[in-house]
Formats: structure tokens, C-alpha cells, sequence
């Protein structure tokens, strides 16, 4: 009998071939609304893979509602939705969808940068608005984005795509990081710093740091006073990293001069969340990687990875590698 494979969200098609070929394929048929819980629980008690989204919450209780389960894969290059842990101990491998989507997630952290800083999206609402009634010197007047400092924390693949997108503005690049990126510093000029000394110094803060239980509301009140008033946040990694209190406290107090925001600490926010309230907050849904040609690459290595998995090789890109060890399968890749 063919292993059972579930993915929690409507897929393309034409990418599931090579796991129709070795699995009975089961998918929830709506492209916009999240598998409910209870479907996904029941799916999971016959599933060899699971096919998931960051929306959807891989905990215990899922993994133990799955006996059969031997993967888990992730259409995202964060796992922070998953309990990886757990996954270990069960022998069930976890799976991600890094490198494919690192330019395009950088290039919108660099447009939220841009749009935030320019106040792009404030000045098209405006026309929309039938506001405009003459050119004024200082009609929507932003802030410079060329020679201003950058700080980008989190230096992995996404964090020095932005940074290369920043030395084209000329822009000084620091850094903060768990370890030093001597490549970022050889190739990019960036500089490592603490935390506070680039809060305290960037034009610009971005967070590109993955979510994990050191980084929990890193962005707190104390990290939005040490920056500049005329400093603009940038998430475009997990809200999870930001206490959204500060940030409201710091916006309405003026203690910063904007945000641009991809991620929030709860998902799908609402008009009426209180950050939208500001002007000077631009906000996006969670659109990182979200180019086509990107998506169907990310929804392709997933695929690939749990066939390889449910073939018995390893997967392209795993998250607890210890357990490929541990397996000793006939790794090919
Ligand atoms: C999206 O947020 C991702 O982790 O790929």
C-alpha cells in the first residue's frame, strides 16, 4: 500500500507529480483558509508526510495524534511553527525550503525599507484619497535610505542578501549576530556591533533573525528606547521576535519615526489591530518569499523533500540533522 501524504493548503498541481507517484496525495482543496484543526489531526493519524504551511501549528499534539508520521516538511525556511524537539524524538525528520527563497525575501525586506522610509504606500493612499491638491515642498517628505546605516540583526542568508542590497545604496552596514559572518565583514564591509551599539546607531533596525526561544521579544521596550527617534523598525522575519506593546508605546511616543512590517505576533492580523492605527506603519502580509516563480520552487523542494525521505534518502534541506545521522539512511543527496 502507498504511504498517505496530507498538504494542509491548496498547492499547484503541476508540482506534486513525483509525490503522486509514490504516495496516495491528500490536500486541503482551499488555497486562502488554513486547514481547521480537527481535519488536520485526523489527517495525521494515517500520514507518512505532512506537507505544511507556517500557518499551521506542527505540535506535540499533532505529532502524537501521527504514529506513521516520518516527515515533516515545511513550506517555508522557518520552523518555528513546528516542534522540532519532539519531532527528534519520534524519528520524524523536519524539513525546510532554505537558499530558494533568500533574494526573493530580501528584496522585499528591501522594499518595506524603501516604502517605509519614502512613505510609498502613505503617498499612494493619498492620491487614492483625492487628497492631493498641489506639489508642496515638503508634501510627504521621508527619509534618505543612501548613506544611512543599516542594522541588520540576524546575519544568515537573508540577512547578507539585504546587506548586498544595501552597500548598492551606499549605506553603512552593521550587524548583530549569534556568531561573526567573516564573509559578510570580507565581502559586504558590514560591521559586527552588540545589539545596543546598533540600536543605538542604525538609521535603519531590521529584523531578520529566526524566532527561537532566545530571540522571543528581543524588540522590547527597553530595545526601542536605545534607538534612534528618527530610526525606522523593519521585521520581515516572525512577529514573535517584537512585543507589539513596545513597539504601539514607541510609535505613539515618537521614540522611532516608523516600521515596516511583514510578520506579527498573531496571523492574519486585522484593520483594527492597533498598530495599523499609525501613518507611519507600513504593513504587509507575511509576503517575504512571495514572488510566483519562488512559491513554486518553495512548493517543489517540498515535495522533494518528503519523497526523498519516504524513499528512504535524505531530504534536500532537513532542520534536525542529527537525525540523518542517527538514521545512516542511503543518503544521496
Ligand atoms: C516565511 O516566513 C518563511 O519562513 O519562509
Amino acid at each position: 500500500m502507498k504511504p498517505y501524504v496530507y498538504i494542509t493548503r491548496k498547492v499547484p498541481e503541476s508540482v506534486l507529480q513525483p509525490l503522486q507517484e509514490i504516495a496516495e496525495v491528500g490536500m486541503w482543496p482551499h488555497e486562502d483558509q488554513p486547514v481547521p484543526r480537527d481535519v488536520l489531526l485526523k489527517e495525521a493519524a494515517r500520514a507518512e508526510g505532512l506537507f505544511t504551511m507556517v500557518s499551521d501549528q506542527i505540535d506535540a499534539e499533532v505529532l502524537n495524534a501521527a504514529p506513521k508520521l516520518k516527515v515533516v516538511a515545511n513550506m517555508a525556511v522557518g520552523y518555528d511553527n513546528i516542534a522540532v524537539a519532539e519531532a527528534t524524538e519520534k524519528d520524524i525528520m523536519v524539513c525546510n525550503t532554505p537558499d530558494v527563497l533568500t533574494d526573493t525575501t530580501a528584496d522585499l525586506t528591501f522594499a518595506l525599507l524603501m516604502a517605509s522610509a519614502r512613505r510609498v504606500v502613505e503617498a499612494s493612499g493619498y492620491i487614492r484619497d483625492n487628497r492631493w491638491i498641489n506639489w508642496s515642498p515638503l508634501l510627504l517628505a521621508g527619509h534618505d535610505i543612501h548613506h544611512k546605516t543599516i542594522g541588520i540583526v540576524g546575519m544568515g542568508r537573508i540577512g547578507q542578501a539585504t546587506a548586498k542590497r544595501a552597500t548598492g545604496f551606499d549605506m553603512k552596514i552593521l550587524y548583530h549576530n549569534r556568531s561573526r559572518n567573516e564573509k559578510a565583514e570580507q565581502e559586504l564591509g558590514a560591521t559586527y556591533c552588540s545589539l545596543d551599539e546598533l540600536l543605538e546607531q542604525a538609521d535603519f533596525v531590521v529584523c531578520l533573525a529566526p524566532l527561537t526561544s532566545e530571540t522571543k521579544a528581543l524588540f522590547s521596550t527597553e530595545a526601542f528606547k536605545e534607538m534612534k527617534s528618527s530610526a525606522i523598525f523593519i521585521n520581515a522575519s516572525r512577529g514573535g521576535l517584537v512585543d507589539e506593546d513596545a513597539l504601539y508605546d514607541a510609535l505613539k511616543d515618537g521614540e522611532i519615526a516608523g516600521a515596516g512590517l511583514d510578520v506579527f505576533a498573531s496571523e492574519p492580523i486585522k484593520a483594527d489591530h492597533p498598530l495599523l492605527q499609525f501613518e507611519n506603519v507600513t504593513a504587509l502580509p507575511h509576503i517575504g518569499s512571495a514572488s510566483l516563480e519562488t512559491r513554486m520552487k518553495m512548493a517543489e523542494m517540498t515535495v522533494t523533500n518528503i519523497a526523498n525521505v519516504l524513499n528512504g534518502h535524505a531530504p534536500v534541506a532537513v532542520v534536525n540533522e542529527d537525525l540523518v545521522e542517527k538514521k545512516g539512511s542511503n543518503a544521496s543527496s
